[in-house]
């Protein structure tokens, strides 16, 4: 089964991560039938189990999320799942340095709430679900809240290392 292929920023030849690595800094993923997400079932299975809510599809230009190249957190999870297109998100790891993470079509990705990350696409547009970590989220609501680092003091920051320091991601 294909998985999830992020490597250490930097690294020649790549440096890449086990699923373990990724788990111990709360990345979670699944790999999806993207061109058949609807019947197959599986997302709406993972969205019930992790209280998540998806919005369907949203469309996204390269514009859109230039700011979100900043590093950043969010108070909730971040679910991405693209239906094409490409980019990546990099996160620090438990030494700060950046993971790169490629965004590709048929994985359903989940970076935890609190985790200093940036976000670049690499097409001019790309298609994909809207999920969000919050049911309690207004659906017309444009999405998560940016907070550029540092965010040191926020509660969901000091909630992310104590599970970073515990290895123990919900
Ligand atoms: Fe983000």
């Amino acid at each position: 089964m294909p998985g999830l292929k992020a490597w250490l920023s930097g690294t020649e030849p790549k440096q890449y991560l086990s699923d373990a690595d990724l788990n111990e800094i709360g990345v979670k993923y699944w790999v999806i039938d993207a061109d058949n997400w609807k019947a197959e079932g599986k997302i709406d299975k993972i969205c019930e189990e992790r209280n998540y809510w998806n919005y369907g599809h949203k469309r996204t230009t390269r514009e859109m999320v230039l700011e979100y190249n900043k590093e950043h957190l969010h108070e909730q999870d971040e679910v991405l799942f693209f239906l094409d297109g490409a980019g990546y998100i990099e996160m620090r790891d438990k030494q700060e340095r950046w993971i790169h993470v490629p965004v590709v079509k048929g994985i359903l990705y989940v970076f935890p709430a609190g985790v200093y990350h940036r976000l670049r696409l690499e097409t001019d547009v790309c298609n994909r679900l809207s999920i969000r970590a919050n049911k309690k989220l207004d659906p017309t609501e444009s999405g998560l809240k940016y907070h550029y680092r540092p965010a040191d003091e926020m509660d969901c920051r000091k909630q992310y290392l104590e599970r970073l320091s515990a290895g123990n991601f919900p």
